[in-house]
């Protein structure tokens, strides 16, 4: 019986600032023995981040690099660098991480860190991102993981979910049926990444897409309200 070769696991650190749930379903997809990634580090800008007990109960190295301590952006920035390098970190993933990252950070890691966003982009940057949808009254939300730029909630797209907002949705009710998808979208989006069908390339209208390798399923278009006469 050969063992199958798999490739070396790409090594990953994720940077969180609060409860983590991004996280920890990260934490579990690398469980598999054929997932391409495997989570080395789990870094907090805040020293009560709850990820951090989440982190070290599932056995991830942790650490705190408080940004209250660093004069600017750019040394915040230039620590946690440090302490992803040691850690041999090949991949970034923000996970909840509160911070805007500084141009020279987002140059070091170009086209190496995701990020999740809890909103179809580029619709929604920014906060309060459910709250929003619904005073607009849209019909379809949902989240999206991308590839991290200077410019905040903007950047290539890997992987997006849409889900139903529905006439009674509160923004609790609407946040969670968008983290379900969340919770489901990064690992697949980091594991394109990880195993190289995932790469940014240049449109000749001037954008930037990600082009998955293979062929990739995909879901059956979701119209809201069906409306079944
Ligand atoms: C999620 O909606 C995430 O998209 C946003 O913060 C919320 C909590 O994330 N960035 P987590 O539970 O800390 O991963």
């Amino acid at each position: 019986m050969t063992d199958r070769a798999f490739p070396p696991k790409k090594r990953v650190g994720i940077l969180i600032s609060g409860g983590g749930s991004n996280m920890a379903a990260l934490i579990a997809a690398a469980r598999s023995p054929d997932y391409p990634a495997e989570i080395v580090r789990v870094i907090s800008n805040k020293p009560a981040a709850q990820g951090l007990e989440k982190a070290r109960a599932a056995g991830v190295a942790t650490a705190v690099v408080d940004h209250r301590s660093f004069a600017t952006r750019e040394d915040f920035d230039r620590a946690v660098h440090a302490d992803l390098i040691a850690a041999g970190v090949e991949i970034v993933c923000m996970a909840g991480f509160m911070r805007i990252v500084s141009p020279w950070f987002a140059g070091q890691w170009r086209d190496r860190m995701l990020n999740i966003h809890p909103a179809l982009l580029p619709s929604y940057t920014g906060l309060h991102t459910h709250a929003r949808a619904l005073r607009d009254g849209v019909k379809i939300h949902g989240c999206t993981v991308h590839v991290v730029r200077v410019e905040l909630d903007v950047g290539p797209i890997i992987m997006q979910a849409a889900v139903p907002v529905l006439d009674d949705d509160t923004e609790a009710t609407l946040a969670a049926r968008v983290l379900t998808q969340e919770h489901r979208i990064y690992p697949a989006a980091l594991a394109l990444v990880a195993s190289g069908r995932a790469k940014v390339v240049a449109r000749p209208d001037g954008g930037e897409m990600v082009r998955v390798a293979g062929a990739s399923e995909t879901a059956a278009a979701l119209v809201v309200p069906m409306n079944r006469n």
